[in-house]
């Protein structure tokens, strides 16, 4: 077996880092207030463009509990969720006492279907059961067609949040994500895009909200001298160390999505002679980063299934997964309400995510492509 182990998604370094990091020693200011803190929620800010605020957390399930608290999300409420996604999509929904709902995908970008939500916001006015707020996922680095999706949340009064997590860099109709719903918020954790090791942000239009979501953030401490709380607070902020580094790596954001897209282009010429084997689609509303390189594999024509090809990467030591378990077939939420949910469950049966860093050099890709070619084409021999 090759010793060399291809991953999934890997941190990729611009080299600025470590002079941001160097700094950030140097000034001494290494906890949860400084400048790179500061510096880090303006330069995202300016990156995403608009008139946005933002605030800098420990994670991007932090980021989604602070604004799912800030909607009002409690006891007994509904929040709807995409189906297709991680569970730190919906965690947050179960920290606030609150039931999620979720919703399938559709086929032209895998991601949450707007005319299912639309059927679904509709039935719930009528059943007076509104869920309080729906969380729309962009999937794998693509986004899902939030105006059609925030319109109808409009009509019925149901707050949108963008959970960003995977989708930094991608595009919608020339904006930027993160950028239309009331509430956003971004990862960092070490697979995406670019990292701070670990970390998440929110973005919003209000800047009370975001100050309000700071202080929850900093245990809820009042601006007294004394440590005076009024408001159970958690410690969710991000260090100034890791915002220095996330400076570095905003630097190159652009280029790693180049180079995720070209990773992805490079699977679709080794695979097109292949049967039954395509990538995920790119819809035509915006820019796919290609966070992640996602083939679905056909039913009919392909030669093997996805657990075959995870298999058979495992043999030559390179690391595959099958697509995110859909949440409403999780134990965690057996009996929870699922609108439709056929499509994510046919994505997560047929498709598989390949080896994406933006750092995977054209040799070591060439390797992944060759053994899924071989389980695809022999897969008697596997
Ligand atoms: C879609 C999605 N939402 C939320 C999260 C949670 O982010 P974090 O790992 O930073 O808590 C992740 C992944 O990490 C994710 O992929």
């Amino acid at each position: 077996m090759n010793d060399d182990r291809i991953y999934l998604s890997v941190p990729h370094m611009s080299g600025e880092e470590r002079r941001f990091v160097k700094d950030a020693f140097d000034s001494n200011w290494l906890s949860s207030v400084g400048p790179d803190l500061n510096a880090f929620e303006q330069e995202v800010a300016l990156r995403l463009g608009g008139d946005l605020h933002t605030l800098a957390v420990s994670s991007g399930t932090a980021a989604l509990h602070l604004v799912l608290r800030q909607v009002g999300v409690g006891h007994g409420d509904r929040v709807a969720v995409s189906t297709l996604t991680f569970a730190g999509s919906v965690f947050p929904i179960l920290y606030l006492g609150a039931t999620p709902v979720f919703i399938d995908s559709e086929r032209t970008s895998w991601n949450i279907d707007p005319d299912l939500v639309r059927e679904y916001l509709d039935d719930s006015a009528r059943t007076n059961s509104l869920p309080k707020a729906l969380i729309a996922v962009h999937l794998y680095g693509q986004h899902c067609d939030i105006d059609a999706i925030a319109e109808v949340c409009a009509e019925h009064g149901v707050v949108l949040i963008e959970d960003a997590a995977e989708s930094l860099g991608a595009t919608y109709r020339g904006r930027q994500t993160a950028t239309t719903a009331r509430y956003s918020i971004l990862s960092f954790n070490g697979n995406k895009i670019i990292t701070t090791t670990g970390g998440g942000m929110i973005i919003a239009r209000d800047p009370i909200a975001i100050a309000q979501m700071k202080k929850w953030a900093n245990q809820s401490r009042e601006p007294a001298i004394e440590y005076l709380h009024r408001d159970v607070g958690f410690n969710y902020r991000m260090s100034n160390v890791l915002a220095a580094i996330g400076r570095g790596q905003l630097l190159v954001l652009d280029e790693r999505v180049a180079a995720r897209r070209r990773v992805a282009e490079r699977y679709a010429d080794a695979f097109a002679d292949v049967p039954g084997v395509m990538l995920q689609p790119e819809a035509p509303w915006g820019t796919h980063t290609r966070w992640l390189s996602v083939v679905g594999l056909d039913a009919d024509d392909a030669r093997a299934c996805p657990s075959m090809i995870v298999q058979a990467l495992a043999a030559e030591n390179i690391e595959a997964r099958p697509v995110w378990r859909p949440m409403h077939t999780q134990p965690l939420f057996n009996g929870a309400q699922v609108i439709g949910g056929s499509v994510a469950d046919t994505l997560f049966a047929h498709g598989v995510c390949l080896p994406s860093s933006s750092s995977l050099s054209p040799s070591a890709q060439e390797r992944v492509s060759e053994a899924v070619r071989r389980a695809l084409l022999q897969p008697s021999a596997i």
